[in-house]
């Protein structure tokens, strides 16, 4: 599972991963990229691939996201980050929440509810 998976080094994970022959879910908030990168490696690789929408600053889509979830096992990539570049006094008023939801909240939420789904399964798995 690759968690910001649209564009940059998630994009990159998730070929690579394809690459070594694993089966990849893509998540992130562009269906569109989603969905351009599901036919690329399907193409390419042959594995299988899925993707979903999740907008990982809202632990609510991620809940609901792991609730329907049916694969085991699984293991983690979370790459989505929010990280405004400039001075920290000139952030906007909702950044702080939005960074602290994206690059703190998503991941321990994603990595507590990955890590249930190894445990369950018994196998062994990174996050
Ligand atoms: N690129 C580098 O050379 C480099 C080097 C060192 C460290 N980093 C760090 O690595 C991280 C990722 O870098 P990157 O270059 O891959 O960034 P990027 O190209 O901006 O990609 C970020 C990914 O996160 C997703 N994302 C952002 N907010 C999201 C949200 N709320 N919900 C779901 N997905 C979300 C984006 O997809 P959607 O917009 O479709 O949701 C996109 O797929 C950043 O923290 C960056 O600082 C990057």
């Amino acid at each position: 599972m690759v968690a910001g998976a649209s564009e940059g080094l998630g994009e990159a994970f998730a070929l690579e991963i394809a690459h070594r022959g694993l089966n990849v879910y893509l998540i992130a908030r562009r269906e569109e990229k989603l969905k351009e990168l599901t036919d690329t490696i399907q193409r390419d690789h042959g594995v299988q691939v899925k993707y979903r929408k999740v907008d990982l600053s809202d632990a609510d889509q991620i809940k609901d996201f792991f609730s329907q979830l049916d694969i085991s096992p699984v293991r983690v990539v979370y790459n989505a980050a929010y990280a405004p570049v400039g001075w920290f006094t000139e952030l906007r008023a909702e950044d702080p929440e939005k960074i602290v939801a994206v690059n703190v909240r998503g991941p321990v939420l994603v990595t507590h509810f990955a890590s249930a789904i190894m445990k369950k399964g018994g196998t062994e798995g990174s996050c």
